[in-house]
């Protein structure tokens, strides 16, 4: 893992934009994964203006969600399908042909985790991953106590991502369970970047890199992937003891 600290929120959001472009520019056809949250936003603006402006070609990648919330109408401004509409899939006008999110109001969880996981496994490898980092070590869904090899599945979700969820919607909704990429999609991404960003997760950045690798904190097995690179501001890598650049 590599760590990369920059001086502000925004200078770490053009860097993970530069970096999701130069896979693009890299491998045209990249299957690529997005995150949802208030981390990854500036990221996915920075991503849709300079992508316009240099003119870059997203019409062969494929985009995948990483999570979903469920039982939510995608329509809800809080859900990681308006979050991914808004924020990068429209900006960068992609075919829906050419994206697959987790449906939040399926029928049938069983078979949406297996959509899903048949889909990796057809167009996969991921090549390159975006993830965030819940205030309890989540990656995605995958809460603490995660099974390291699980694939894409439904989610109890704790009380912490309850609580700290809530700050994604207008109105009071239920937000007891998930739909997510299990931690072996996870960490079988050929690129897997991680951001973080603000004080609040300076706690959680050292515990994710700094103590022992283990599912009872998830993001800890960035720690164990061969080409994971976390961006963090300096305020995020504020607890760690050595700042790199
Ligand atoms: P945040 O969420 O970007 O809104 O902090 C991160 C996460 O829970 O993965």
């Amino acid at each position: 893992m590599e760590l990369k600290t920059y001086q502000d929120y925004n200078a770490m959001s053009s860097a993970a934009a530069d970096m999701i472009i130069d896979c693009v520019r890299k491998k045209p056809q990249a299957l690529l994964c997005f995150a949802t949250g208030d981390t990854p936003r500036l990221t996915y603006q920075i991503l849709a203006e300079n992508s316009k402006r240099d003119k870059i070609d997203f019409s062969k990648c494929f985009m995948i969600g990483l999570d979903e919330w469920l039982g939510i109408s995608p329509d809800n401004t809080g859900t990681c399908h308006h979050f991914l509409h808004t924020w990068l899939l429209q900006p960068l006008s992609i075919d829906p042909s050419q994206i697959h999110l987790f449906d939040g109001l399926t029928p049938n969880e069983e078979e949406e985790c297996e959509r899903m996981n048949n889909l990796i496994t057809k167009k996969g490898p991921i090549d390159f991953m975006v993830v965030g980092v819940g205030m309890n070590g989540h990656i995605g869904f995958n809460e603490p106590g995660t099974d390291i090899e699980s694939l894409a599945h439904v989610a109890i979700l704790d009380h912490t991502t309850r609580t700290v969820g809530k700050k994604y919607f207008r109105d009071d909704v239920q937000i007891n369970r998930g739909i997510t990429l299990g931690l072996k999609q996870v960490m079988q991404a050929e690129t897997l970047l991680m951001i973080a960003n603000g004080k609040k997760k300076a706690p959680v950045i050292k515990q994710a890199v700094s103590e022992k690798i283990s599912n009872s904190f998830p993001a800890s097995l960035i720690q164990r992937h061969s080409n994971a690179i976390l961006m963090t501001d300096n305020e995020a890598a504020s607890e760690l003891e050595i700042l790199q650049t």
